[in-house]
């Protein structure tokens, strides 16, 4: 029987140069599109010269295979764990730099797994927590892990941006309990898990044929069917998934509730869901200003929660006044 091809996954070397214990998984470098060469194996302590005479070679990703990325991401979490304990100057500098790469570790299980398990619950999770923690100590965090993911596909830089606004605007509308924070920045950075399953990528289309539109609008109870197995991603999550493109005025999918049926926490997930799909740059369009956007937004009578909407532009606005 023929061997299934190891998949790899590229890994931080900045964060490999905080490793200073025995490798718990092995490390590769790419030499052509399909074929990797491992340089370090489990149980080796990092040869730092000969790592440094690999990047003198021009040699700029390093590489886990899929199946040891579990072990490297636990290592991760440690770190931050670790830093966000110290309460330097610094350490918080690294921090945003290991978050993005656990957002990093998590969203790449989830976009390419066929199907979600405990763990890859558990360690988004985790990510979440540690982005709110993040957060706590350094408001401006959000722009600097936003802006890391520029060279991140669509879906990717979408899922960070819409967790890490949605988090945000739950806080400014007065939601403090952290386990909350949590399922909405959870759900923000799962909201679109369907878009993955489709048969299609959207990026890919500016305009959509009407079955391919169809199945679109099915990607909220995909998403929610893919989660729904796991035990423990909670049903509030579930229900964010899945009402995320409800609107107040019952013009939504997949259900057209109306403003009362709506989970307040899917509410707040559409508004930073729209805004991001707005901010970022499209593969057939440029991005609007973040002006523009709110503007767009207010414009859209009905489609969003009129109080949130208005804690969401104190929050990104400020005081800022249209740049022209
Ligand atoms: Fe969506
Ligand atoms: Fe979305």
């Amino acid at each position: 029987m023929k061997k299934k091809p190891i998949e790899y996954v590229e890994i931080s070397t900045n964060i490999l140069k905080k490793f200073d214990n025995r490798l718990h998984f092995d490390i590769y470098v790419q030499r052509t599109d399909t074929d990797y060469t491992k340089i370090f194996k489990v149980n080796d302590t990092i040869d730092w010269d000969r790592l440094a005479s690999y990047e003198k070679k021009g040699v700029k990703s390093i590489f886990v295979p899929q199946d040891q990325y579990g072990k490297y991401l636990l290592f991760v979490e440690l770190l931050v764990d670790k830093l966000l304990s110290s309460n330097n100057v610094s350490a918080l500098k690294e921090s945003v730099t290991i978050v993005k790469e656990m957002i990093n570790g998590c969203l790449v299980e989830f976009l390419s797994r066929d199907v979600v398990n405990e763990t890859m619950a558990l360690q988004a999770s985790k990510t979440v927590s540690s982005c709110i923690e993040v957060m706590d100590k350094d408001t401006g965090a959000l722009t600097k892990i936003i802006g890391q993911m520029v060279t991140k596909p669509y879906l990717f830089k979408h899922s960070v941006t819409v967790s890490l606004l949605s988090i945000l605007l739950a806080r400014g509308s007065g939601i403090e309990s952290n386990s909350t924070l949590n399922i909405i920045g959870l759900a923000g950075l799962l909201h679109d898990i369907g878009i993955s399953r489709l048969s299609f990528d959207p990026e890919d289309k500016q305009q959509m044929t009407p079955e391919e539109q169809k199945e679109m609008w099915r990607h909220p109870e995909i998403g929610k069917r893919l989660l729904d197995p796991v035990k423990s991603i909670r049903t509030e999550i579930l229900d964010i998934v899945l009402q995320h493109h409800e609107q107040p005025n019952g013009h939504g999918y997949p259900n057209g509730l109306r403003t009362a049926e709506i989970f307040l926490p899917a509410k707040i997930v559409s508004i930073a869901d729209t805004f991001s799909a707005m901010i970022i740059k499209r593969s057939y369009r440029e991005e609007y200003s973040t002006f523009e956007a709110i503007n767009r937004m207010k414009n859209d009578v009905g489609k969003f929660d009129k109080n949130l909407l208005l804690n969401f532009e104190k929050i990104i606005l400020g005081n800022k006044k249209e740049e022209s």
